[in-house]
């Protein structure tokens, strides 16, 4: 009897160390010649492509990016929606969690995608680089677990961006220095292809489907700006995800996505097969809308080309919402419901955090800037990141100085002046957090994306005007939907809560770019628990650092120049059944940059291993009851 339990101790974990799956990927950042809009630009991109490579693993898996960073930018990757649970080191914000990966310097990115499944992306954190540095971040059910939903026959990554004929570093910093909105964009973009609505648009992403078959697609907003309507021509939606948590099925012919936002939608090709536009245009939510009338509300388009059919059949376009219709954004928002789920309760730290929009007067680093310069704040706060030292390694470290504990956790009193600070929120560990986000219900409000790091909240209650204590009896208790990034209706507001059990420094920001440099954020510090597992880890030792010289600064040689000229190369639809190309031979295989190990094939030996140790130490109990 002993025996057979140190056998089965001993293959278990022989094949948890197999099972603990290795995706490994290298992103090259560097300059690439585009042409679009009748133009060549010079972007910024990630191993010659736009959108950059698709990371594609399974929940469980641990994932390892080397970031070289050959562009002439300081540069940070933020994997938008991992929850980095004590890999705080790894999530990205420059100057929260890390200091920039300077020209010519490295940084790996090492984490676990552990308690998650579905459609994230990843993006440049610094500048306004993610104009073009983004993808999509895939994560499949592991081995022997399946989607709460029948599998799809095909799936189709759908990366929506936001494009500009010029040098995106260039739009910010003229939008800082003048204190104004950044310029219009020139194009939308559907995996990195504007359509043929545009000017010299000689190719537009296409998915070819089979009649009669269920598609997933998944949708991600990588715009900066711009919150966007997509529909498909002739087809349905069924959302059963957004923001990689699974929703009650939900149907609809338009999907709205803020900025940050990824929903994952079944079609079913049941209409006539034929050629259908899947167009996106912007949803303007800037009231009064006379204020929104310099935006870019072109639309862009891809395809949708039944099997079967000719490539150049013109495709039926869908009726799209108006640029300015939040009754159908609202129905979308308001209307989700999540899977059941156990919202934690009861809550420690209850906070209201006012969105605001102002001025301030011009600072000396504005130097086209006359007067008055635009300013956001949340609780008259208006946030500036630290320049010295990141947040992090100040926390880590206990130095002084480089913030102060004192974020409100309330809406300052009427006619409070808006300051400028590095103002963070202390949160015991495992602390459970409601958050009330209040618009300005007074004109002009905007509808303000709100992205929280770190962590996914649930969403309890949205709604028009104030929120007062009587909308608490509105709380969804029983199956919210879960996200992490919440659009907060132009003049209503929006009730969250999440638990705060990982320590470390987390932006809660405003997803819309342009505001961050306005100042629409704060960061969360969440404290150390007691136990091991709950301590914040040292960070690695390529952790770059602000100032030159430092040990931990890793230094790689110059790249060879860059090609003379690429094109926009969209990303790979899979039809494997819901799993990437998996390794027959047992060796590596190498993907779009990615080299994965080739050790899917032993996870199902783990559940296994554990039914029979379970049997052996007879604590497996029948289930049906
Ligand atoms: C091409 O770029 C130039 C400036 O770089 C700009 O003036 C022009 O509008 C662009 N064309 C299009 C179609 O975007
Ligand atoms: C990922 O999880 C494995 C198994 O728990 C652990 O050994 C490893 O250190 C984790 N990786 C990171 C980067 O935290
Ligand atoms: C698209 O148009 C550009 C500019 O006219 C041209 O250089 C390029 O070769 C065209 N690409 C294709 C695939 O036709
Ligand atoms: C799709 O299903 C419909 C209804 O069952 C059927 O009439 C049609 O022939 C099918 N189309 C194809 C291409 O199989
Ligand atoms: C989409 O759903 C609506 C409401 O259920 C229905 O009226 C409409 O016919 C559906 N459209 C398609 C193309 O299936
Ligand atoms: C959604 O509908 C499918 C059938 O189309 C069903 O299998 C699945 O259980 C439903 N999901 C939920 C969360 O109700
Ligand atoms: C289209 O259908 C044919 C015949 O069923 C098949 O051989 C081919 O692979 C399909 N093409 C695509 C792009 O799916
Ligand atoms: C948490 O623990 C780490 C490691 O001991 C320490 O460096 C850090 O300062 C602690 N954080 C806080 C907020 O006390
Ligand atoms: C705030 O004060 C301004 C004048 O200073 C007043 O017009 C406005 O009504 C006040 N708002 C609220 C909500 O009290
Ligand atoms: C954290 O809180 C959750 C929910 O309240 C609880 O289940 C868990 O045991 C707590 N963890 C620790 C380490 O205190
Ligand atoms: C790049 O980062 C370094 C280190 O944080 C900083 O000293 C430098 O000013 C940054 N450069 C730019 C252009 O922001
Ligand atoms: C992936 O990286 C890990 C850790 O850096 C390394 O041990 C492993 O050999 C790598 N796997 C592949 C396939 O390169």
């Amino acid at each position: 009897m002993a025996q057979l339990l140190w056998l089965a101790l001993g293959l278990l974990l022989a094949s948890s160390v197999a099972e603990a799956a290795t995706a490994n990927y290298t992103f090259t950042v560097q300059s690439m010649r585009i042409n679009q809009l009748c133009n060549n630009t010079d972007i910024i991109a990630v191993n010659g492509q736009l959108p950059g490579p698709t990371i594609d693993v399974f929940e469980g898996d641990e994932v390892v990016v080397d970031v070289i960073n050959s562009s002439p930018y300081n540069l940070t990757i933020h994997w938008h929606g991992i929850m980095q649970l004590r890999t705080p080191w790894a999530d990205g914000p420059s100057m929260v969690t890390q200091c920039p990966i300077q020209p010519n310097s490295s940084y790996i990115y090492r984490f676990n995608v552990t308690g998650q499944e579905g459609t994230l992306w990843w993006h440049a954190h610094s500048s306004f680089l993610r104009a073009t540095v983004y993808g999509a971040f895939i994560i499949r059910p592991r081995k022997g677990n399946a989607y709460p939903f029948p599998m799809p026959d095909q799936e189709v990554p759908i990366v929506l961006g936001e494009w500009w004929s010029q040098n995106v570093v260039d739009v910010e910093n003229d939008a800082v220095m003048s204190g104004q909105r950044p310029i219009q964009s020139d194009a939308y973009t559907v995996n990195g292809l504007t359509g043929q609505l545009y000017q010299c648009a000689n190719e537009t992403f296409t998915a070819v489907v089979q009649p009669n078959t269920t598609v997933l697609l998944r949708v991600i907003n990588a715009a900066l700006n711009a919150h966007l309507f997509f529909k498909v021509a002739g087809h349905n939606f069924t959302v059963v995800a957004v923001d990689a948590c699974y929703t009650a099925n939900y149907t609809t012919d338009t999907l709205v996505l803020a900025p940050g936002n990824s929903v994952d939608a079944l079609i079913f090709t049941d209409a006539t097969p034929g050629s259908y536009y899947m167009a996106v245009e912007p949803h303007d939510t800037l009231s009064p809308s006379t204020v929104a009338t310099s935006d870019d509300d072109s639309t862009a388009t891809a395809i949708l080309l039944y099997n079967g059919t000719s490539a150049t059949a013109t495709p039926a376009m869908p009726t799209m919402p108006t640029n300015f219709d939040t009754t159908t954004a609202n129905a979308f928002y308001f209307g989700l419901r999540g899977l059941p789920a156990a919202v934690p309760s009861p809550v420690d730290v209850s906070m209201t955090i006012e969105l605001g929009l102002g001025q301030l007067p011009c600072d000396a680093t504005q130097t086209s800037c006359t007067g008055k310069a635009f300013a956001a704040a949340m609780n008259g706060v208006s946030f500036r990141l630290p320049t010295q030292l990141s947040l992090l390694e100040a926390q880590f470290d206990g130095k002084p100085g480089v913030y102060t504990a004192d974020f409100p956790d309330a809406v300052p009193p009427n006619g409070t002046a808006m300051v400028e600070g590095t103002k963070v929120r202390s949160l015991p560990y495992n602390s459970t957090v409601e958050i009330v986000l209040q618009n300005p219900v007074a004109l002009p409000s905007e509808n303000h994306p709100i992205h929280l790091h770190g962590f996914n909240f649930f969403v309890l209650a949205q709604g028009l005007g104030t929120f007062t204590p009587g909308n608490t009896s509105a709380y969804n208790l029983v199956d919210p939907v879960a996200r992490n990034t919440i659009a907060v209706p132009t003049g209503g507001w929006v009730v969250i809560r999440f638990l705060a059990n990982n320590p470390g420094m987390w932006f809660f920001h405003c997803h819309l770019d342009a505001h961050v440099p306005m100042g629409l954020g704060m960061v969360f510090a969440v404290e150390n628990g007691t136990t091991p597992d709950s301590i914040l880890p040292p960070p690695p030792d390529d952790l770059p650092m602000c100032r030159p010289g430092s040990k931990r600064r890793h230094v790689v040689p110059p790249p060879p120049p860059p090609p003379p000229e690429a094109k926009a190369q969209p990303p790979q639809s899979h039809e494997t059944n819901g799993r990437p190309p998996s390794n027959k031979e047992g060796g590596d295989i190498t993907r779009g940059g990615a080299v994965r190990s080739g050790q899917d094939k032993e996870q199902g030996r783990s559940i296994t291993c554990l039914l029979l140790l379970g049997l052996i130490l007879g604590t497996i109990v029948p289930l049906a009851s």
